[in-house]
């Protein structure tokens, strides 16, 4: 089982596509968790039908308050915790192993129990506090995957950019997909003079 949380960062997508790539590519059960301010932003961000389309590719739902979620507890065996998007404030509190929702909870559950949190922090700029609390983040073993595409693929769609950054955490999760192409240098590229930029 795979645990998808969508907080409430801008970026819902990321966590939606996930689900869609898990299901698709795993066919493991999926629990999603949403937080309060998560639930807001993907009404902003996502059209409804979208949305419903999600809630039908998942095994089980809570919002963050469920504390007393069987999850919640190292007895639960799920493989993996996947924070996307990751809002600053729940970055803050995984960083300092603050417990205090089902979200961090989880998250204090996988990695005491050494099994893999990835997190897609989304916050632009970034403040000294924001970069210290990804430094403890990285500290406790956590990945973090910033939502930042390449451009070498030439994307162009939304789907394209949100691809590249589903395909690093599925390469994370050890698997298999074709959603982005990885680097490979052009014979010759970069060397014709004649070449117009
Ligand atoms: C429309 C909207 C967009 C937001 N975007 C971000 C964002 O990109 N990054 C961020 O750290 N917080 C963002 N916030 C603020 C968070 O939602 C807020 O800090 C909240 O307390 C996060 O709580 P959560 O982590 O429990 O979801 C946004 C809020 C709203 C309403």
């Amino acid at each position: 089982m795979y645990i998808v949380c969508i907080t409430g960062a801008s970026g819902a997508i990321y966590g939606i596509r996930l689900i869609e790539e898990l299901k698709k590519r795993t066919g493991s059960p999926i629990t999603l968790i949403m937080s309060r301010w998560g639930l807001q932003v993907i009404i902003n961000e996502v059209d409804p039908q979208y949305r419903r389309k999600i809630m039908k590719l998942i095994d089980q739902y809570y919002i963050d308050t469920e504390l007393d979620a069987e999850i919640a507890s190292g007895g639960s065996k799920f493989r993996a915790v996947i924070i996307a998007p990751c809002s600053m404030k729940t970055l803050s509190d995984i960083a300092h192993g603050r417990a205090s929702n089902l979200i961090t909870r989880v998250t204090d559950v996988a990695l005491k129990e050494n099994r893999k949190v990835i997190i897609v922090p989304r916050e632009t700029p970034i403040d000294y506090i924001h970069i210290r609390n990804m430094l403890l983040a990285k500290k406790r073993g956590i990945t973090i995957i910033q939502p930042s595409p390449a451009f070498y693929n030439k994307p162009q769609t939304i789907e394209d950019i949100v691809n590249h950054i589903i395909g690093k955490i599925l390469d994370h999760l050890e698997i298999e997909h074709n959603l982005y192409r990885p680097w490979r240098m052009m014979r010759g590229h970069g060397t014709d003079k004649n070449e117009e930029y």
